[in-house]
């Protein structure tokens, strides 16, 4: 396997999602005021950084099974002079339980359900219910997961699991969250702009790659391979079909 450099070095999110959208999400967390913020499938934990850096009293938790992008996220946190208020934990969040006043998962609804390679219907249901159960009532969760933007092309579906069912339209997931014990104060969607920024930060690793190795390196046409092919099944397969939906939720 090829050794990529960490995503975290040309992405700020592992999401599409701009400064701009985060300041807002960041802003319906942090005007409820919350002291515990947890953070569910955190990866480097930057949206949790930025919530405690707008509510200094606040203490935050994010959970994650990647303890490389995790030791990151400490590393961000001490840079930051949060270290006192962040902690990440490596553990496996579907057997995670406990009360926090605003909660954050953004693309982890697969944490409750099928894996994202087991190419089953995303389960928005099985996530929802279970965020709901780390809040109190009027307790805040920014929920972001991808959906649907436009009825899927056979090109989109090739590209990502295969089937029309693999995600909902955004409106299905709002109708979803209110039945599960939310109401919805917010809902925004991802911009193409936004996408294309997460998509040529995501490729960018494999150009890094190719460009710090020798033209005759064995893993060159691996490389190549790997980068032409996630700008195929982006260009030419899911781009404008695949959305991000952001939901802003307070728990009923
Ligand atoms: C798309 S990424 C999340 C991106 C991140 N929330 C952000 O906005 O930058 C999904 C994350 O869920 C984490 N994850 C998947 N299954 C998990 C599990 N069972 N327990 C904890 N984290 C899990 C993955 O390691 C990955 O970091």
């Amino acid at each position: 396997m090829v050794d990529l450099p960490p995503l975290y070095d040309d992405l700020t999110f592992l999401s599409p999602l701009s400064d701009e959208r985060a300041a807002s999400l960041v802003g319906f967390i942090a005007d409820a005021h919350p002291d515990t913020v947890l953070d569910i499938g955190c990866d480097w934990g930057e949206l949790l950084l930025r919530s405690l850096a707008a509510v200094p009293e606040a203490r935050g938790l994010g959970v994650d099974l990647e303890s490389q992008h995790l030791e990151d996220a400490r590393r961000r946190a001490v840079e930051r002079g949060l270290a006192d208020w962040a902690s990440f934990d490596a553990r496996d969040a579907r057997t995670f339980t406990g009360s926090f006043d605003a909660v954050v998962c953004i693309g982890a609804s697969q944490i409750w359900g099928p894996q994202v390679d087991e190419e089953q219907p995303l389960d928005y249901t099985a996530a929802l219910v279970a965020l709901r159960q780390l809040l109190p009532a009027g307790g805040r969760l920014v929920y972001g997961e991808a959906v649907w933007s436009v009825p899927p092309t056979a090109a989109a579906m090739s590209a990502l699991g295969g089937r029309p069912d693999e995600y909902l339209a955004v409106d299905s997931v709002v109708a979803l969250a209110r039945q599960h014990g939310f109401s919805v104060a917010n809902v925004e969607v991802a911009t193409q702009g936004e996408w294309d920024a997460f998509e040529a930060g995501f490729r960018a690793g494999f150009e890094h790659w190719i460009h710090a190795h020798p033209a005759d390196h064995e893993d060159q046409q691996e490389v190549h391979r790997q980068l032409q092919d996630q700008r195929d099944r982006y260009m030419n397969g899911y781009r404008g079909v695949l959305g991000m939906a952001y939901l802003s939720l307070i728990a009923d």
